[in-house]
C-alpha cells in the first residue's frame, strides 16, 4: 500500500511551515493544503483554486484535541461524533476561536473542522502539529480529485509538493454537519449518513435553511466535469429514441448492455453505494478527456444510502 516515507513527509513540513502549498491525499478526495495560521498560505489556496475569497476552507487536524483551539462553545454533539467517526469523512462546523482567521471561514463566525483518516494525512498533521487549511485540490467548479494525477492535472506548478496517497478510498467529499444552530444540520451528505448521525446523536437532525451562509455546493456547476452531464430518468425510453447525430455518447448505469450501438459507450456502475461512490470522480474525469458530445447518467435509487451520490449527480448536471 502507501508506505509513509518520512523524508518526504519532513519536507512537506518544511513547504507548509515556509507558507507554501501541499496537496495531500484524504480518504474523501485529495485536499490542497496550507498551513492554517498563515494567513499569506491560505491567500495562496484562493488563487490557486481561482475560488472566491467568500467560501470558507476546512481545517485538518491530527486529533480531536486540538479542537478547542480553533471551535468555541463546543456542544456535547460535537464529542459524541467525534468520537463516533473520527478519524473520518466527516467535517464538523462549529463557532470559531476569536483568533481564527476569517479568511478561513469566508467572514463568518464558523469554523469548519475534521480529522482524517488516511494514514499519509494523519502523518502529515501529527509531524506537523499544526492545523491544515484543505479544501478539495481542484480548480473551482472542477470535479474534486481522487488520484495525485488528477490533483496534478488541476494544479499543475501551482502546488509546491503532491504526497502521493493512492486511490481515495470514499472518493466524494465528506459529509458536512453544521452544529454551530439550534439543532445539527447536514449541510453537504456525504457517505457518512443522516441516520447514523442520528442515531449518534440520539435526535432527528434539522432541515436546511435555504439562505443557509455559503452552504456547500449550493452554487451551480459544482463538481462538474467540462463534458455535460444529463440525468436520465427512463434509460429505455431514452435509447429507443437516441438520434444517431448525438453520438458519441458515454452512459453511467447500473444496468448491463442492452444494446451493442457504436458510438455508445456503456458503463456499468456498481449497485453497491459505497463502490459507486469511490467510482464516480474517477470514472468522470476518464470520460473528460474522450470527446464524448454528453455524458448520461442514468438516475438512482431513492433510498437515503445514495443520498450523498444524487447530491453530486445533480451538482454535476446543474448546468
Ligand atoms: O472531504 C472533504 O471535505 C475534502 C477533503 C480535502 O477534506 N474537502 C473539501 O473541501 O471538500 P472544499 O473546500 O472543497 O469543500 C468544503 C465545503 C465548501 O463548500 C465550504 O463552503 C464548506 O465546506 N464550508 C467550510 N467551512 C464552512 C463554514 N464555516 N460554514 C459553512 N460551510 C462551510
Ligand atoms: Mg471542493
Amino acid at each position: 500500500m502507501n508506505k509513509i516515507n518520512t523524508t518526504q513527509i519532513q519536507e512537506a513540513v518544511a513547504l507548509l511551515q515556509a507558507g507554501e502549498l501541499v496537496a495531500l491525499p484524504t480518504e474523501t478526495v485529495y485536499g490542497l493544503g496550507a498551513h492554517a495560521r498563515h494567513p499569506g498560505a491560505i491567500r495562496k489556496i484562493f488563487l490557486a483554486k481561482e475560488r472566491p475569497f467568500t467560501h470558507p476552507l476546512i481545517v485538518h487536524l491530527a486529533s480531536a484535541g486540538q479542537l478547542s483551539a480553533w471551535a468555541r462553545e463546543i456542544p456535547a454533539s460535537a464529542l459524541k461524533l467525534a468520537q463516533a467517526f473520527w478519524p473520518g469523512p466527516l467535517t464538523l462546523i462549529l463557532k470559531k476561536q476569536p483568533e481564527v482567521s476569517e479568511l478561513l471561514t469566508g467572514g463568518q463566525d464558523t469554523i469548519g473542522l475534521r480529522i482524517p483518516a488516511h494514514p499519509i494525512a494523519q502523518a502529515l498533521l501529527q509531524a506537523f502539529g499544526e492545523g491544515i487549511a484543505a479544501p478539495s485540490a481542484n480548480r473551482y467548479t472542477h470535479l474534486s480529485p481522487t488520484t495525485s494525477e488528477a490533483v496534478r492535472e488541476e494544479l499543475g506548478t501551482k502546488v509546491s509538493c503532491i504526497l502521493e496517497g493512492g486511490i481515495c478510498e470514499i472518493g466524494i467529499e465528506s459529509t458536512i454537519m453544521d452544529l454551530s444552530g439550534e439543532q445539527p444540520v447536514i449541510l453537504r451528505p456525504g457517505m457518512i449518513s443522516a441516520a447514523q448521525l442520528e442515531q449518534v446523536l440520539g435526535q432527528p437532525l434539522g432541515t436546511p435553511h435555504k439562505n443557509l451562509p455559503r452552504a456547500p455546493g449550493m452554487d451551480k456547476l459544482h463538481y462538474a466535469p467540462e463534458t455535460k452531464v444529463v440525468l436520465v430518468e427512463d434509460l429505455s425510453y431514452f435509447l429507443s429514441y437516441l438520434d444517431e447525430r448525438d453520438l458519441p455518447l458515454a452512459l453511467l448505469t447500473q444496468q448491463e448492455p442492452s444494446t451493442q450501438l457504436p458510438g455508445l459507450h456503456w458503463i456499468r456502475m456498481s449497485k453497491q453505494p459505497q463502490q459507486y461512490a469511490h467510482d464516480l470522480y474517477l470514472t468522470l474525469r476518464a470520460l473528460d478527456k474522450q470527446g464524448f458530445k454528453k455524458i448520461l447518467i442514468e438516475t438512482l435509487s431513492l433510498k437515503p444510502e445514495w443520498d450523498a451520490i444524487r447530491d453530486r449527480l445533480e451538482k454535476a448536471s446543474a448546468a
